[in-house]
């Protein structure tokens, strides 16, 4: 997301295509270990224990108290949610689209993939990981993309090019190596400003155009989970209950570009501007629903063990 960013952990200097931690230790290499260089507030509905102990959660990890009530909006920052966020998925594989100096990528444990023409890693890394020095385009263009991973994808960041079509075809991209229970994540669908949404790059923190996905989400895949989260500064949005067969977007991917792209300043609505419907992070991530994701994962095959999760409560 733009420029307003958090660093984690120290400098690590690359050296001979590996990843140095701060111990000087060098990321494995392997099949085990691979490092390679180059290539928002409304009332809960879940249950008053749910809530409390997601209250007990938040105030051990943002290190301070949160009054008892409605915390204050956009209080949580997107990377301190991503940290939660893997913890209640609990992937198998992870895939970041635009890493830079890898801030978020840092927060995954499981076997991942990074994905970006100029990354800069200066965060401490600790995670069996690829990295692809290449346009998110380019690298699914490729017949063996995403193999490395072993399996489908199970969790994804997708904050890349802030442009609305490049973050389209980014989630048709990923969707089509996901399963049914992966849980896609967007960075920057809550811009504050006109300016911040600018598809031409203007201010310190960016977001661009690419709020229009969830719009284009919400009126052309119904079948899609989606959720708003009102963290800082400027929002995600996690897709779930993903179809790798669907080709609504792709088919019609020309149609929407056009019917979604303006030119600046982007009149950006002011619901979106508002966040309305967007929820507190808090209660997201304190949803029984993660639980049974999990159970529904690991239940399928075979499928229909277990009815895929219902997100209302949240959506
Ligand atoms: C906002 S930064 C990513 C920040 C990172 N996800 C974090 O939260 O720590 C956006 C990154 O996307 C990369 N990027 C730009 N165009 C891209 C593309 N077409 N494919 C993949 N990455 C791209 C840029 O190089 C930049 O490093």
């Amino acid at each position: 997301m733009g420029t307003a960013h958090r660093s984690h952990g120290r400098v690590a200097p690359h050296a001979g295509g590996r990843l140095r931690n701060h111990h000087g230790v060098m990321a494995t290499t392997g099949a085990a270990r691979i490092a390679r260089i180059g290539k928002r507030y409304v009332k809960p509905v879940v249950s008053d224990q749910v809530w409390l102990t997601a209250k007990t959660s938040v105030r051990t990890f943002l290190g301070r108290r949160i009054e008892d009530g409605a915390p204050p909006r956009g209080d949580m920052h997107y990377l301190d949610f991503l940290r939660e966020l893997h913890t209640v998925v609990q992937p198998a594989t992870y895939l970041e689209i635009g890493v830079r100096w890898g801030s978020s990528l840092a927060l995954s444990r499981t076997r991942s993939l990074g994905i970006d023409p100029a990354y800069n890693i200066t965060s401490e890394l600790d995670l069996p990981l690829r990295l692809e020095r290449t346009t998110s385009d380019e690298y699914f263009a490729r017949e063996d993309a995403c193999r490395w991973l072993g399996g489908p994808v199970e969790m994804a960041f997708i904050d890349g090019m802030h442009l609305f079509e490049y973050a389209l075809r980014d989630f048709i991209n990923v969707e089509r190596h996901s399963r049914r229970s992966s849980v896609i994540v967007f960075d920057d669908m809550l811009p504050r400003t006109t300016d911040e949404a600018a598809r031409e790059k203007h201010t310190d923190s960016w977001t661009g155009d690419v709020y229009h996905v969830h719009e284009v989400l919400r009126q052309e895949r119904p079948d899609l989970t989606l959720i708003v989260v009102d963290t800082a500064p400027t929002g995600l949005l996690l897709v779930t209950n993903l179809d790798a067969e669907s080709t609504v977007l792709e088919d019609r991917y020309d149609e929407f570009v056009a019917a979604y792209s303006s030119s600046d300043p982007q009149p950006v609505p002011r619901r979106v501007l508002d966040r309305q419907g967007a929820r507190h992070p808090a209660e997201v991530l304190a949803s029984p629903a993660w639980e049974a994701l999990r159970a529904y994962r690991e239940a399928s095959p075979p499928l229909g063990a277990v009815g895929f999760p219902h997100f209302e409560s949240l959506t």
